[in-house]
């Protein structure tokens, strides 16, 4: 019990800086109020864009946000950007005040498909068209989807475990998936297991117990890692984690073990967090997936959307995602994740992802000087 809640208490402390931007952040609807029109700022066509979450990962208050903002404006796009803290109701009501107020297109990252799907139908019902943006929702109606190569980011977190752990015959990995009512987490699955099936079927590792964490929830993934790594008589030699924060909640565990540093654990999104527990060699590697490209891809899309011009639109998404239960295709952009260990770290920084006196301080300025970040 005291174990449980010194992990809940640890696994907190790394969410502290995304709560306190939510928190910050909820001032926002209260007074401009997504269900109240706001203002559009002069000639701006009207957008709405609803994220899912903060406490899944740092990423969506603290990249996507910032980088839609000014990607939509550089557009001419007035965008109202509102974030449904895992609530899916609140989800279906951002999207109700965003149809009232007049946006020309919705652009929406669901909590899950259920409600993303409702949503899509809505704004559809009245001529909006919305875009999947980052979760593609299945047996949706967006005709559009602007994402990464999600298979590709399961795996290089697949190749980066391999790596750590070669040479190492049989070492045993535990696997802390994502929800399993998000579309990447079965995609970034698919491609973990694409580089460690074959190592699992010839006993080059083994695999002790792969877990999907309902809803991203950081500190349950950390209690449920305790159990498995208990049940296992607490022995563990890798770990794919599917994110970085569900990589924090790992280490905290691995930590109170004395583990950390010496078990590899993989991760994704390149959040502050995740680099410097990169830098500390507490996590192997993280995903780098360059937002920014992301949010400037669904501005553009969103801005030939809002104009009618489904050329333009279509010329933008040229790829083409598969959505089994709605079984079509979804014309998409997909973008390129990046495998970053302690040596990639430095492209995050001098992309303007992060700031080296964000992740340099204390004890990691001595390995930030050595890998010539800063
Ligand atoms: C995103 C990840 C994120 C996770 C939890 C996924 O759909 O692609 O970047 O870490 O959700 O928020």
């Amino acid at each position: 019990m005291r174990s449980k809640t010194l992990a809940i208490l640890a696994a907190g402390v790394g969410f502290s800086l995304a709560l306190t931007a939510c928190g910050a952040n909820q001032e926002t609807p209260a007074a401009g109020g997504s269900g109240q029109s706001q203002a559009p700022s002069a000639g701006g066509v009207k957008v709405g864009v609803i994220l899912p979450e903060t406490a899944t990962s740092a990423r969506w208050e603290g990249f996507d946000k910032p980088m839609l903002e000014a990607a939509m404006r550089a557009e001419g796009l007035d965008a109202d950007i509102q974030n449904a803290q895992g609530d899916v109701q609140k989800f279906s009501t951002l999207a109700d005040g965003m149809i009232s107020q007049g946006v020309k297109v919705l652009v929406i990252a669901a909590i899950n498909s259920e409600v993303g799907s409702a949503v899509a139908a809505k704004a559809k019902a009245r001529g909006i068209p919305t875009i999947d943006y980052d979760r593609l929702n299945l047996g949706g109606s967006s005709e559009y989807y602007v994402s990464f190569d999600n298979v590709k980011v399961g795996e290089l977190q697949g190749q980066g475990l391999a790596d750590a752990l070669k040479g190492k015959q049989g070492a045993q990995v535990i696997e802390i998936e994502g929800a399993p009512t998000d579309n990447n987490a079965t995609l970034f699955y698919n491609g973990q297991q694409n580089v460690l099936k074959p190592l699992y079927a010839s006993g080059a590792l083994k695999l002790v117990q792969s877990q999907p964490i309902d809803g991203w929830d950081n500190q349950k993934g950390g209690v449920t890692f305790e159990q498995i790594l208990t049940g296992n008589g607490g022995k563990v030699d890798g770990v794919v984690a599917a994110n970085d924060g569900l990589a924090g909640a790992v280490i905290t565990v691995l930590r109170k073990n004395g583990l950390n540093g010496k078990v590899p654990v993989t991760g994704q999104d390149a959040t502050p967090d995740g680099l410097m527990a990169v830098l500390r060699g507490d996590q192997y590697m993280t995903v780098f997936k360059p937002i920014k490209a992301e949010a400037e891809g669904a501005a553009k899309l969103a801005a030939a959307l809002a104009k009618g011009d489904t050329a333009a639109a279509d010329k933008i998404a040229g790829q083409s995602s598969d959505d089994p239960k709605g079984n079509r295709k979804v014309k998409s952009l997909l973008l390129e994740p990046k495998l970053t260990t302690k040596n990639e770290v430095k492209t995050v920084v001098a992309e303007g992802y992060v700031k080296a006196t964000e992740i340099c301080g204390g004890e990691l300025a001595a390995v930030c000087a050595q890998l010539g970040i800063g």
